[in-house]
């Protein structure tokens, strides 16, 4: 019998959830602390997916309240159009120390679909600024996730993400993903599928790459299934698109603020793009927040032309809002105090091994890991995503942990905090559900 939630679940319209389903059965959280969410019936749930890939700090962080109520006490919101305040600035400047090298500008916006669309839209501007304007054509990857834009879902490679909407971005292609059966179970980056990057030369065959503006990749895909990037895939990306002068842009909305060990993938991977996205974990979820980082060379161009601002007109309300600025900078500083990115990589030989020890499980078809990131694919069932979804139920209301699951396979992601006996508890309670769905 499942508690009554305290509150009607009439009238929110849920994104990305079966509404009805969710109303039979509805699963609420009303308080975080650590690592761990807390049910309405009080019984305590193991984050398992530091929220949505975005706690990386752990819940209730006492810093980021504090610096969020004294910034709403000192200025709640000024204008972000030709009127600065300082926790912009001062938020970029300290971001610009963690990206990689000749990547120092930052474009706020709010979520991680705006970064894309962000991206995209800085890339083609950018293609026009230097006098190259042929250049419109944007290409992104099979199973990619970037957003819910326009843009994004063009250049992303979800079906049902555009299904409903016929209206997409034009001369959009697409590189094969690179999730290979022959790579199942490997521990960390695949050796196998580099050469799946060699498809970006037959589609720029097809259409002349001097007609291509961008690329855009998750350096490792979340959303579709959590694919690691096979040893080897990024740096022969980057090596093509720097001879044919095309952008690569990283859609690091998940990946960046140490999720695989370094602030950013691109750093860990020592393969620099063009462009960097992000959000969620710039402010540790607790203000929504995103950002672009892109190279002094793109910004150069524009800071070049005559008619500077409306050459990238383009911005939002909130872009730097001063609140979520100021949590970014206390999420900045618990990261580096704690040193927390690289806790997550002394980290990852432990929860790999806890991870691969459920390999041997009913119905286990794959398991993939890099830095704190893990996931369980699991064999399909009659109907996809029916195997995912029990085992997701059951490891919340039987296991008290939270998982994601994206069709059948669990991701996990759990904030970097998490100790080496809270892993041990994520993978029991997982293996437990595993064992009860099978
Ligand atoms: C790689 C990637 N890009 C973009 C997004 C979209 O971010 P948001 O939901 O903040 O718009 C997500 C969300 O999960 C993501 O994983």
């Amino acid at each position: 019998m499942v508690a009554q939630p305290p509150v009607s679940t009439d009238s929110f319209w849920m994104p990305f959830t079966a509404n009805r389903q969710y109303k039979a059965e509805p699963r609420m959280l009303v308080a975080a602390e650590g690592m761990w969410y807390q049910r309405h019936d009080g019984t305590r749930i193991l984050d398992g997916t530091a929220g949505l890939w975005c706690t990386n700090a752990g819940h209730g962080r006492a810093a980021i309240t504090r610096a969020v109520s004294e910034q709403i006490h000192t200025m709640d919101y000024a204008p972000p159009f030709q009127m600065g305040h300082p926790p912009a600035f001062e938020l970029a400047q300290r971001l610009v120390g963690h990206t990689p090298e000749g990547l120092n500008q930052v474009f706020f916006t709010n979520s991680g679909s705006e970064s894309a669309d962000t991206a995209l839209k800085i890339a083609l501007a950018y293609q026009r600024a230097r006098g190259q304007h042929q250049r419109t054509r944007l290409i992104g990857r099979d199973k990619g996730y970037h957003g819910v834009g326009f843009g994004g879902i063009s250049v992303g490679g979800m079906g049902n993400n555009r299904r409903a909407f016929p209206v997409q971005l034009p001369g959009v292609d697409h590189l094969p993903h690179t999730l290979l059966p022959e790579a199942a179970f490997s521990r960390g980056m695949p050796e196998q599928g580099a050469h799946l990057a060699d498809a970006l030369e037959d589609i720029l065959a097809l259409h002349g790459p001097e007609n291509v503006a961008a690329v855009m990749v998750e350096p490792m895909a979340g959303s579709g299934g959590v694919i690691i990037p096979p040893r080897g895939y990024l740096q022969r990306l980057r090596e093509i698109t720097l001879k044919h002068d095309i952008l690569l842009i990283f859609d690091e909305v998940i990946t960046g603020f140490g999720r695989v060990g370094e602030a950013f993938a691109a750093n860990r991977l020592g393969v620099t793009p063009d462009m960097i996205t992000a959000a969620k974990g710039l402010t540790n979820g607790a203000i929504p927040m995103g950002a672009v980082f892109v190279s002094d060379t793109i910004h150069e161009a524009f800071m070049q032309g005559p008619e500077e601002a409306i050459e990238l007109f383009h911005g939002y309300t909130y872009s730097g809002h001063p609140v979520a600025a100021a949590a970014g900078l206390a999420s900045l500083d618990i990261y580096e105090q704690e040193d927390l990115f690289q806790r997550a990589l002394e980290l990852e030989a432990y929860w790999e091994d806890a991870l691969h020890s459920l390999r041997d499980l009913p119905n286990v078809k794959d398991i993939r890991n890099m830095g704190l990131v893990g996931a369980v694919e699991l064999e399909a069932d009659d109907k996809p995503g029916a195997r995912g979804y029990r085992v997701y139920r059951h490891c919340f209301w039987e296991s008290n942990a939270l998982v994601r699951c994206s069709v059948d396979t669990i991701a996990l992601s759990p904030p970097l905090i998490i100790s080496q006996d809270e892993i041990d508890q994520l993978v029991a309670a997982l293996k437990k559900s595993i064992l009860a769905a099978a």
